[in-house]
């Protein structure tokens, strides 16, 4: 296996290479790729042409898998295009058809747009997401990540200070409301209890490198013992500094690309496309966190 980097940007995203996942791998590997993971935060492997039971094989490497279900998404059961151990972050419905312009789960899914970190919004968040692309757009589509540790490193004195213990409640509802999207008018009263909000802590450490990160996420809609307004300003002006270009890697990418990224320390979102058109297959799985931070 061959990791490299880009030479300005040494300590995040990997490119990887000299690996099969569709073959199954010993544990001196699967150790290098996770110390890789969390030294470099993003790591991209190409052309891996590999079904779901080898993606779920890969991921069980890194821990359990965070079933993808109804504390994650609106989808029905009985709708869902594939598995609970990957989370669809397609525009198809189960017979492989784009989304519709209107259909709630096209316009929840529009969330993936915004910036955040995947399950924020669970009391234990996600640890690591591998994304493979079965099929890509055409145009546009592409994924951008931003790193939370140089973010943090790059903060001045007085805002690492006033974070340093802060708490925030995230929820998927917020990150909706900010589409115009009001879940409790899409969801039943029973339903909506998946989506209560959690508090984390705003700052965090990877305990392998001791660096510190900004757990910043669209799901956030308050800050603990503020008002919303102000929480919601405080946090806008967070991600808009955080997402900068220096702290930015743009993903364009090629059929068969997968990507893993680890949820601790970065944000990502996706870019558009010409969704009511084009197929976008993109499969997800999610290694559950080790650890609830509150
Ligand atoms: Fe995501």
């Amino acid at each position: 296996m061959k990791i490299e980097t880009r030479q300005e940007f040494p300590n995040f995203v990997g490119f990887v290479s000299g690996v099969d996942l569709k073959k199954e791998l010993n544990d001196e590997l699967v150790k290098k790729i996770d110390e890789a993971i969390n030294k470099l935060s993003v790591l991209v492997f190409r052309n891996q042409n590999i079904n779901d039971n080898e993606q779920v094989r890969f991921t069980k490497y890194f821990g359990k898998i965070e079933a993808s279900g109804n504390k994650s998404n609106i989808t029905k059961a009985k709708d869902r295009r594939l598995s609970t151990d990957l989370a669809d972050v397609s525009n198809l419905d189960k017979n492989n058809k784009p989304f519709t312009i209107n259909d709630p789960r096209r316009i929840f899914n529009l969330g993936n747009r915004l910036w955040h970190t995947d399950s924020s919004f669970k009391k234990i968040p996600a640890k690591y997401s591998l994304l493979s692309a079965r099929n890509v757009s055409k145009e546009g589509g592409n994924t951008e990540f931003a790193d939370m540790r140089e973010a943090y490193d790059c903060l001045d004195d007085n805002t690492k200070l006033k974070i340093k213990n802060m708490i925030c409640e995230h929820s998927l509802i917020y990150s909706r409301q900010r589409l115009g999207f009001d879940m409790t008018r899409e969801l039943s009263s029973e339903e909506i209890k998946n989506f209560i909000p959690v508090e984390q802590p705003l700052v965090r450490k990877n305990n392998f490198t001791q660096r510190k990160t900004i757990f910043l996420s669209s799901h956030i809609g308050k800050i603990k013992d503020w008002i919303r307004p102000d929480s919601m300003c405080f946090i806008d002006d967070l991600i808009e500094y955080a997402t900068q270009t220096k702290f930015k890697y743009i993903h364009k990418w090629s059929q068969n690309d997968l990507i893993i990224w680890d949820n601790r320390q970065t944000m990502h979102r996706a870019r558009a496309f010409d969704d009511l058109k084009e197929s976008r297959d993109m499969r997800r799985t999610t290694v559950l966190g080790e650890e609830q931070l509150i």
